[in-house]
């Protein structure tokens, strides 16, 4: 009943050229996939010209940050409004590169999301624990808290049109990946916390991704978990093939 969402995570690679070659080869296998949402999301100087190539097609748009506010003196800084005004669907926002190099906390995560959802932008909020934290057994406590945080103040209502992709920091860009289960009883527990803070009914409702290191030959088994609703992915999804074969997993 939950649509799976797979999303590409360019990150900071391809430029103008690079980015429109990439996603006209997408467009040629991925343009019948029918039965799970598609999404790219390059960086910011390539949106523009991607939106213009994937007109017609159904693949979707995705930014990968944004500021909270709709405009002025914030140098430097991408506004919801003007990712909606190229066509944008979803933004992800707390990624952990962001979290780690840029400072990025909960509490600007909550006003990235909110400021999103009332622009009718969709957020994908990245949620993760570090090999610290989990080796001190600390998983659970801080994704509840970040999920609690992130979250915080957005009505029941707005849920729809929110993802959260769960990124252990440790898998991310290291080749390791979490073992299908333990992604899926993380993820579980994020559906738990959904439905503490919610309802059952949002919690059953609610997409939630793996991310960390997915690749072609691991994506079946991930995806097939009861609480994994697709993937967040990074590094593969910088060749067609390897992102087309993850999609169609
Ligand atoms: P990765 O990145 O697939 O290269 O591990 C995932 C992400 O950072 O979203």
């Amino acid at each position: 009943m939950r649509t799976p969402i797979i999303a590409g995570n360019w990150k900071m690679n391809n430029t103008v050229e690079e980015a429109l070659s990439l996603v006209r080869e997408l467009k040629e296998t991925l343009n019948d996939v029918k039965d799970r949402e598609v999404v790219v999301c390059p960086s910011f100087t390539a949106l523009y010209a991607v939106a213009n190539e994937l007109k017609g097609t159904n693949l979707k748009l995705g930014a990968q940050n944004c500021y909270f506010e709709d405009e002025g003196a914030y140098t430097g800084e991408i506004s919801p409004v003007m990712l909606k005004d190229l066509g944008v669907e979803y933004v992800v926002i707390g990624h952990s590169e962001r979290r780690t190099y840029f400072n990025e906390n909960d509490d600007l995560v909550n006003k990235k999301a909110k400021a999103l959802l009332q622009k009718g932008l969709k957020p994908i909020i990245c949620v993760g624990e570090t090999l610290e934290q989990r080796e001190a057994g600390e998983t659970e406590t801080l994704v509840r808290k970040q999920v609690f945080r992130d979250l915080d103040g957005i009505e029941p209502y707005q849920l729809k049109d929110v993802v959260i992709a769960y990124e252990p920091i440790w898998a991310i860009g290291t080749g390791k990946t979490a073992t299908s289960q333990e992604a899926n009883r993380v993820i579980a527990l994020i559906r738990a916390t959904i439905k503490e803070m919610y309802s059952e009914k949002e919690a059953n409702t609610l997409r939630i991704q793996y991310g960390g290191s997915v690749k072609p030959g691991n994506a079946k088994d991930l995806m097939n978990q009861r609480d994994i609703d697709g993937a967040l992915v990074g590094g593969a999804s910088l060749k067609a093939e390897s992102f087309e074969a993850i999609v169609k997993y």
